[in-house]
């Protein structure tokens, strides 16, 4: 006899299939593609040695072993947070008293993918409303989806979100009647995935000052994702939106050990304020009592050690390579043609193409068959835009310089070229014909 289907939970139902799942999974099973799709890390530079060398070091110590194997703390390993707290200070050239956190702001997650999950339940009713940048991280929209969170957004220019339409769009929530759904707003604020956009000096400030004078009205946070900000190739280091939060009061810091050190340690943490921590701590204690110790174990020696800044200082000569092998392949290819335009990240792995409007870009298009056919993969830009907010431009992709070598992202990108041409030519011919 059959079994009548499984009843779903309006969540379930809710939370969509990840729209890059079927592209990670042709990258997977075809060896002959190159991928300038996948959100991969360089695997050639993951830091096996300092990895295995803290291993043993934690393991060979009966003490440390015991710790490190036993369970932790659901808000991670004290000496841990320690490093965090110093560490992020120090990028941001500060004291820890100066950025105005210390330990006990301090949450580890398992990476920072599982901080996006939590805050959703921490703060979110269905309904609620999240403004991101337009387009983002559609990963987040994902969980946002599940939620049932309704998603708002503000466009970006070269200097990243533009906060004055942020306040135009408060402005007007206000007038609505609707200010007090307006939860979170996220910022993927340096080298961002997946337009590899970083928000400026001016912009930063000007993001908490708007939060700021809403907050007698309606407490707004900022979640700064900051996943990618270790990994800058060129430029001055910019101040976190974090640091114009001195009272930790506005502004939630999500961070990551994944994009710089290794996301098979699925390791990642937040600062924020106080008063989150131990309502986010009961949670995360239905979810996991607490994120992987040994992980843990083995970052905390990497700081400890230097092995973490020595890997990270690596890390920006290999991928600084790539990111030019990028920029020069998309001058030799496209760089003749009007109507194409393209991002120029300081950091990070990703770089936004525009194609001219009539090169669909989209699952199931034309350039997309074409692109398979050549051999080579992207992600369509539609996917990091919400439609609430009207027009999803389709002509646009998301290209990551992460995983392909310098060689293959030359010949990605001629690849690239050639599907392009043949769409237009294809094109061409079904206009002359018509
Ligand atoms: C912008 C952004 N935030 C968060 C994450 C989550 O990373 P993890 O959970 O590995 O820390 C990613 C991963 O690609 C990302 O691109």
């Amino acid at each position: 006899m059959n079994s009548l289907p499984v009843s779903f939970s309006k969540k379930a139902i809710r939370t969509p299939e990840s729209p890059i799942s079927q592209f990670m999974e042709l990258a997977l099973s075809s060896p002959h593609l190159i991928s300038l799709a996948a959100g991969m890390v360089d695997g050639g530079s993951l830091p096996a040695g300092p990895i295995a060398s803290a291993v043993s070091s934690i393991l060979n110590d009966p003490k440390t072993a015991r710790a490190a194997l036993q369970y932790g703390t659901t808000q991670g390993y004290g000496p841990l947070i320690g490093h965090i707290v110093e560490h992020v200070a120090k990028l941001d050239g500060k004291t820890p008293k100066e950025l105005g956190v210390s330990v006990k702001d301090v949450l580890v997650t398992t990476g920072s993918q599982q901080l996006l999950y939590m805050l959703s339940e921490l703060l979110l009713d269905a309904g609620d409303i999240v403004i991101t940048e337009s387009p983002s991280y559609f990963v987040y929209h994902s969980v946002l989806a599940g939620n049932g969170t309704r998603v708002l957004t503000v466009p970006m220019d070269d200097d990243g979100m533009i906060t004055d339409e942020l306040d135009i769009l408060l402005e007007k929530l206000d007038r609505a009647g609707e200010l007090q759904r307006v939860k979170l707003i996220y910022t993927v604020d340096y080298f961002q995935n997946p337009t590899g956009l970083t928000l400026s000096l001016e912009r930063r400030k000007h993001l908490v000052e708007i939060v700021e004078k809403y907050a007698k009205k309606q407490r707004i946070l900022i979640l700064e994702d900051a996943a990618y900000r270790e990994l800058r190739y060129e430029g001055d280091e910019l101040p976190s939106v974090k640091s114009f939060d001195p009272k930790n009061q506005h502004v939630i810091y999500a961070g990551t050990f994944s994009k710089p050190c290794a996301p098979g340690l699925k390791t990642g943490y937040a600062l924020m304020p106080n008063e989150l921590i131990e309502p986010m701590v009961r949670l995360k204690g239905n979810h996991d009592f607490g994120s992987n110790n040994l992980s843990q174990h083995i970052i905390c020696k990497l700081l400890e050690t230097g092995d973490y800044s020595r890997h990270v200082e690596y890390l920006r000569g290999v991928y600084r390579q790539k990111r030019d092998a990028m920029m020069q392949a998309l001058d030799a290819e496209f760089g003749d043609w009007l109507g194409v335009y393209w991002t120029r990240p300081k950091g990070g792995m990703f770089v936004w193409l525009t194609l001219p409007a009539e090169i669909e870009t989209s699952p199931g298009s034309k350039f997309v068959k074409a692109a398979l056919k050549e051999g080579v993969l992207y992600i369509p830009g539609e996917f990091g835009h919400v439609s609430e907010s009207g027009h999803v431009p389709k002509n646009e992709a998301r290209l990551s310089f992460g995983d392909a070598t310098p060689k293959q992202i030359h010949e990605g990108m001629q690849r690239l070229r050639k599907a392009a041409d043949s769409v237009l030519k294809t094109e061409a011919m079904a206009s002359g014909a018509a």
